[in-house]
């Protein structure tokens, strides 16, 4: 009220204007609060709930892709296997992941890291050794030549530099061994 009275006084009583000026500052208010308080909120929403009828959908597809991961593991002695994964969201992909993975987490919504954490509750051989709050396309956080694979699926859209992040995807992972490219 005390917004509408002000508004009055400004436009000196017209009433057009003064309904203009609260309906912009309404709709400004409102992206605002939409932008900095509830569009990270119904992300995380809509993305946990819609998260595992697309993984049912995609399930062979993914095991075959993540089917990698396995033999890198066995390659590198069958111990373990670091991954870091870029957006990991609710951790959907968790499941596919090689018992023994160490999975560094690199989200930039923090809301994420609870659905996260429940996730990786379902994988007990399955650890989150880093959770950093981070873009994909500046990953300092995680130390050069030190992962052993690096995952990311349904996030490379929403990356603004995508160049800058593939520079960091490369900077991140460990020097691969030709062997692994013989073609014998
Ligand atoms: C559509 S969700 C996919 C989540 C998960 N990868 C999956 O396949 O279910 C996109 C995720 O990437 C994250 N994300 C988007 N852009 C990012 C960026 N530039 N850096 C890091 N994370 C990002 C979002 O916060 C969200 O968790």
């Amino acid at each position: 009220m005390a917004v509408v009275f002000l508004f009055h006084r400004v436009f000196r009583g017209s009433r057009t204007l003064t309904l203009s000026a609260v309906a912009v500052a309404s709709s400004v208010a409102l992206a605002v609060l939409w932008r900095t308080y509830l569009m990270d909120r119904h992300t995380v929403r809509l993305i946990t709930q819609l998260a595992p009828d697309y993984d049912q959908r995609m399930a062979r597809r993914k095991r075959r892709l993540f089917d990698g991961l396995h033999q890198i593991k066995a390659e590198l002695g069958g111990e373990r296997i670091v991954i870091l994964e870029i957006g990991s969201g609710s951790g959907a992909n968790f499941q596919y992941y090689p018992d023994g993975a160490q999975i560094i987490c690199i989200e930039r919504n923090r809301l994420f890291e609870q659905p996260l954490r429940a996730s990786i509750s379902q994988r007990p051989a399955v650890e989150i050794s880093q959770f950093h709050i981070a873009s994909a396309e500046d990953m300092r956080v995680v130390a050069s030549n030190s992962v052993d694979a690096v995952v990311s699926t349904k996030v490379l859209c929403c990356v603004t530099d995508v160049d800058k992040c593939l520079h960091e995807i490369l900077r991140v992972l460990k020097p691969v061994s030709f062997s692994r490219f013989s073609l014998a």
